[in-house]
């Protein structure tokens, strides 16, 4: 079935993915997609950890990518089976972005698909652009247009999904540049900034921006993602950021920054890649 620029694809394990036929990219390829989203995206965020604290200040989650919604309804699941095993009442508020919710509405028109979004939440999103649980706890909110357009208006996150497609299709929203804008609207916050790709390009320009980089979680076939913080001591525990050994293997890229831009640009980027205080303090 097919709605807009997007079809539903059956992978080989046998889970079906949402793939977008004017770019070519697949939302949640490898792995069963709610699988990925609790071990990449809700461990890594220590969701029961932050719903446990006795902070009574909302817990805000940016959805960068709503797509659909397998990463925020991965959230909303867990909060709720944490709430019942533990009785946690921290406020949960997932702030999505969103240029194109057609996929979104492909797997709300193929629940037996998407078991995810056999929910309350995704049809009050779709309507509303706005959800809020019955105990008023959880609410979710979609900002639906440009990510850059709408991300100033936006509560400053604690963590942020950040499932943009890869490099090749939109290699503005992996830019430093980017990157140095949300780290701006994130000052009062000490947000993780947690992203399945691996890429040297996107890794060098998370540091430019200032950020903090480590390695995050494997899952499924890829050994490892990244996660990132905007200061040292934002560092989740058992977290090992990029070394020297990153440094080195960055030295000899040949993808060390984007090649669409210009060279004052590209030496202040690798400057400040090689003057970061994550390789010079340790
Ligand atoms: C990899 S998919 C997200 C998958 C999603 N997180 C999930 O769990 O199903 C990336 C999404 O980002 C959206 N997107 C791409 N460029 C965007 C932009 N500039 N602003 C907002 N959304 C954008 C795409 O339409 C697509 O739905």
């Amino acid at each position: 079935m097919n709605l807009g620029k997007y079809e539903i694809i059956q992978q080989k394990a046998g889970f079906h993915s949402i793939r977008d036929t004017s770019s070519g990219e697949i939302m949640h390829s490898v792995t069963e997609p709610m699988t990925e989203s609790i071990e990449l995206y809700v461990k890594q965020l220590n969701l029961e950890k932050e719903l446990m604290s006795p902070s009574d200040a909302e817990l805000v989650i940016w959805d960068v990518g709503l797509g659909a919604a397998t990463n925020a309804m991965a959230t909303i699941l867990e909060c709720e089976k944490i709430r019942i095993s533990n009785g946690a009442v921290r406020p949960l508020h997932i702030v999505s972005f969103e240029n194109d919710l057609d996929s979104f509405r492909l797997a709300i028109l193929n629940p037996s698909l998407f078991p995810h979004v056999r929910h309350k939440a995704p049809v009050s999103i779709l309507e509303n652009a706005h959800w809020l649980s019955d105990d008023g706890l959880c609410r979710w909110t979609l900002l639906e247009g440009d990510f850059q357009t709408h991300v100033g208006s936006a509560p400053a996150p604690d963590c942020i999904y950040y499932d943009m497609y890869s490099l090749a299709t939109n290699e503005w929203l992996w830019s430093s540049r980017l990157f140095s804008q949300i780290i701006d609207l994130c000052v009062s916050k000490k947000p993780k900034l947690i992203t399945y790709s691996v890429s040297t390009q996107i890794r060098s320009a998370l540091l430019a921006a200032g950020f903090y980089v480590g390695y995050g979680v494997g899952t499924g076939p890829k050994t490892e993602t990244t996660i990132a913080f905007n200061s040292l001591d934002a560092i989740s525990e058992g977290v090992k950021l990029l070394g020297p050994e990153w440094l080195a293997k960055w030295e000899r890229s040949t993808a060390k920054t984007s090649k669409s831009i210009d060279d004052v640009e590209r030496e202040e980027i690798e400057r400040r890649v090689r003057e970061h205080r994550q390789f010079v303090a340790r």
